[in-house]
């Protein structure tokens, strides 16, 4: 490894950095199915081509690039490693497009280490593992998956109404294609995704992921009386203002007391104008627990709060489940083999979501993370060393090799 690796990291790190990055804030605004996004996305076709990889785009959009070895049948399932190249709104550089730059760089490693896999090595890229377009996030896994319906994904719309379906159709991806893919998922032997890490919970560089917690999103309608700022009395006023104001304190004194995560960080109100009170308000709940009890028990009280607010306020409150993702324990054993592999790397779970929570329902799944120094992430000051990065690239060419050489039937 060393100065050699981390300068080849550090290279073709550069050559993603500039796509989609704000000049204002410095983060990313790398959406599905923007030119941003089509940017990245001939940015990985080209690396995967330059390296004799078979690149293929399925029908929900995700990227696979595939090494067959010598004498390896095609039909072998693949070690399948990889992540998503999206971004959240601003968003950092590491999450997501660490995991692909290193799937890359590791199949070079290994290559260069004169490795022969007994099966195929597969690199994908997930499409809007964010959600920051239309809402749900790991849209790609979950289509592949089935836990998706396809109609459903085709009609849902961004922010400007675009729907899923026309944002695709846009980019000459057809719509019709969308849906469950049993032959391309029978075709995973076992998946790991390599991860910046998100908090501050790894303090050496390599980690290994024991479980992601429960989490999902929810929109906060709250109603009201559209009326005038300076004419409509204190006492006959229907401002949802006031009771979003007091759910988003009621969310977080609850997260605090029952150890759980929430955060709302998107609010839109209408009509959005200073000397107006709002006619409505709508906003999104992000909860997170470390059990599932927990967690249903953080929104209920929230919800139940809001409602009594409404009650005193005279407006009204409704909410909506738009993406929720059960808790994710991955294979011990499998992770305890990794952590092995890696000479006993620490094994720990997460509150951030990921494709690979997705696809651990259906085939052997692990993840890597990076040590993340300050703990910044979905921002653009989240980092990691390049030194750091490129111990990460050595740890997934170790993880590959391993996987890819022997049986593993007991997983
Ligand atoms: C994805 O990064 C999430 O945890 O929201
Ligand atoms: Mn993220
Ligand atoms: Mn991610």
């Amino acid at each position: 490894m060393g100065s050699d690796l981390t300068a080849r990291f550090a290279a073709l790190w550069a050559s993603l950095a500039p796509i989609g990055r704000s000049g204002d804030s410095g983060g990313y605004l790398r959406y599905s199915w923007t030119s941003a996004d089509a940017d990245c996305r001939e940015w990985f076709t080209e690396e995967a081509m330059d390296r004799d990889l078979d690149v293929e785009v399925d029908g929900n959009g995700n990227i696979w690039a595939t090494w067959l070895p010598d004498g390896v049948d095609p039909a072998t399932p693949a070690i399948v490693t990889g992540s998503h190249l999206d971004s959240v709104p601003h968003g950092g550089a590491y999450d997501g497009p660490l995991g692909v730059v290193s799937a890359l760089l590791a199949v070079d490693e290994m290559r260069e280490r004169g490795v022969r896999p007994a099966t195929p090595v597969r690199i994908a890229v997930f499409t809007e593992e964010e959600g920051s377009r239309f809402g749900i996030a790991c849209l790609g896994s979950r289509l592949m998956t089935g836990s998706l319906p396809a109609d459903k994904a085709a009609a849902l719309r961004d922010r400007d109404g675009i729907t899923l379906a026309e944002a695709m159709s846009g980019r000459g991806q057809d719509p019709a294609l969308l849906g469950p893919d049993p032959a391309r998922l029978a075709g995973i032997d076992t998946f790991v995704e390599l991860h910046v890490e998100q908090g501050r919970a790894l303090q050496v560089p390599v980690g290994v992921a024991s479980a992601i917690w429960p989490h999902g999103r929810w929109r906060l309608e709250f109603t009201g009386e559209g009326n005038h700022a300076g004419t409509t009395r204190m006492d006959d006023r229907h401002d949802p203002m006031l009771t979003f104001a007091f759910t988003v304190l009621a969310a977080n004194k609850q997260a605090r007391t029952s150890g759980a995560h929430a955060t709302v960080g998107r609010v839109q109100a209408a009509p959005n104008a200073t000397n107006a009170i709002p006619s409505s308000v709508t906003a999104w709940l992000d909860a997170r627990a470390a059990d599932e009890p927990t967690l249903a028990g953080l929104v209920e009280a929230i919800a139940t709060q809001a409602k009594d607010r409404a009650g005193r306020d005279g407006t009204g409150f409704a909410a909506t489940a738009e993406s929720t993702s059960a808790e994710t324990a991955f294979s011990a054993m499998l992770a305890a083999r990794i952590s092995d592999v890696l000479g006993g790397a620490p094994v720990l779970p997460t509150g951030a979501g990921h494709d690979a929570g997705v696809l651990s329902g259906h085939v052997p799944t692990a993840m890597l993370f990076v040590r993340n120094p300050t703990g910044v992430s979905h921002a653009p000051a989240e980092y990691a060393t390049d030194e750091d990065c490129a111990a990460g690239v050595a740890a997934l060419a170790d993880v590959l090799t391993d996987l890819a050489a022997g049986s593993r039937d007991s997983l």
